[in-house]
């Protein structure tokens, strides 16, 4: 396999790369940065005709690769409508167009989110994607678009990889991310504040590491996927109560979870006030019912998610950290900014 990966520099992207370099497959990671973990990183932009890639770059890209991974772009919360469509929709858009230029191209795997099903009501598997569901922010309407975008092109042999948050030690080193997504929780937590989640947090949240994740993307790949769609997601089913507890246990916290009944505007005010992160309000009750069967469309075997890797996470963010001391302010003018 000569695999591109777009957005292969970043969290997700950077252990997909490991994942196909221990696979035995020759890698190739675009970004904005050109940064690489593993494989040899290319300078590019999803925006762009061609990728923005330099002619000589784009020969090489074009003779070589058999397989495209899309992996681009954050998954912040808090984005705006602009950033958010430019990358997920319009990047999507000029990504397919690409792959129509790849003569030797055999399989390319589209990295979807949950998230993409909005507030979707009734049962989701892997057929459902628009069910006349609103959106809680822009970031789930972005990767609606790059869905509808990959499902409308019948004519490519690209399949879909749904994930829900994923966790576990950044493949790059370094302390987790925390500014966006779940993860944003995390130093709220640690600081001592409280989080308002209905029933407490005793809810599937469809999470995953991070290695286990890329194994699933590389098996699409090798397998391979077709025009499928599959989800998933830490067989274990940890709720997001679980979750919480489990990240803060290497700093000796237990969390504050609090009891939200039924989310309304009131609840969601009272969180806000005592600086729960304002978009993790919009998460604090079941997110969607996922039919769990959804797993069996996945050829076995499954990888196995790390043992502990919500305890890693925690101890990560713990060495990156310099106190609680240091988490607290940063809640606190968090809350009040
Ligand atoms: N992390 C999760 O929990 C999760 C869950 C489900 C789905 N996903 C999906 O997985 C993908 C990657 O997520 P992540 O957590 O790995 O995000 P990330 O760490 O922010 O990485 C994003 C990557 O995309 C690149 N990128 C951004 N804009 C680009 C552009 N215009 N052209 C080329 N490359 C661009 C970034 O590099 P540069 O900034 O250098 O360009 C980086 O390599 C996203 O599509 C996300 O929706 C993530």
């Amino acid at each position: 396999m000569n695999v591109l990966i777009l957005g292969g520099s970043g969290f997700l992207g950077t252990a997909v790369a490991q994942a196909c370099v221990r696979s035995g497959a020759t890698v190739r990671v675009l970004s904005r940065s050109g940064r690489a973990t593993a494989g040899e990183g290319v300078r590019g932009d999803v925006r762009l005709p061609r990728l923005g890639l330099s002619a000589a770059e784009l020969a090489r890209v074009r003779t070589e690769t058999t397989h495209v991974v899309f992996c681009f772009g954050s998954v912040s919360w808090t984005s705006g409508p602009g950033e958010v469509l430019e990358t997920h929709s319009s990047g999507t858009r000029s990504a397919l167009a690409f792959l129509r230029e790849l003569p030797h191209l055999r399989q390319a795997v589209h990295v979807s989110s949950l998230l993409a099903l909005g507030r979707s009501e009734g049962r989701i598997t892997n057929r459902e994607l628009y069910t006349g569901q609103r959106f809680r922010n822009w970031y789930e309407y972005g990767k609606y678009c790059a869905e509808r975008l990959v499902r409308d092109t019948p004519e490519l042999p690209v399949g879909v990889v749904r994930f829900g948050p994923v966790l576990g030690p950044d493949p790059r080193g370094g302390r987790p991310d925390t500014r966006h997504g779940l993860p944003m929780a995390f130093p709220h937590l640690l600081a001592g504040y409280p989080v308002h989640l209905a029933r407490r947090g005793d809810f599937p949240c469809w999470i995953t590491d991070v290695s286990s994740a890329a194994e699933i993307v590389l098996k699409a790949l090798d397998k391979p996927i077709g025009r499928a769609t599959w989800t998933w997601f830490d067989p274990a089913l940890p709720t997001l109560g679980e979750v919480f507890t489990e990240v803060c246990r290497p700093w000796g916290v237990v969390p504050k979870i609090v009891e939200a009944a039924p989310l309304g505007r009131f609840t969601r005010l009272i969180g806000e006030r005592v600086g729960t992160p304002r978009e993790l309000a919009d998460y604090a009750e079941p997110w969607l019912d996922l039919d769990v069967d959804v797993l069996k469309e996945i050829p076995e075997p499954w990888p196995v998610p790390d043992p502990d890797y919500l305890g890693a996470t925690g101890e990560a963010l713990r060495a990156g950290t310099a106190s609680t001391e240091t988490l607290r302010a940063g809640a606190e003018k968090r809350a009040l900014s």
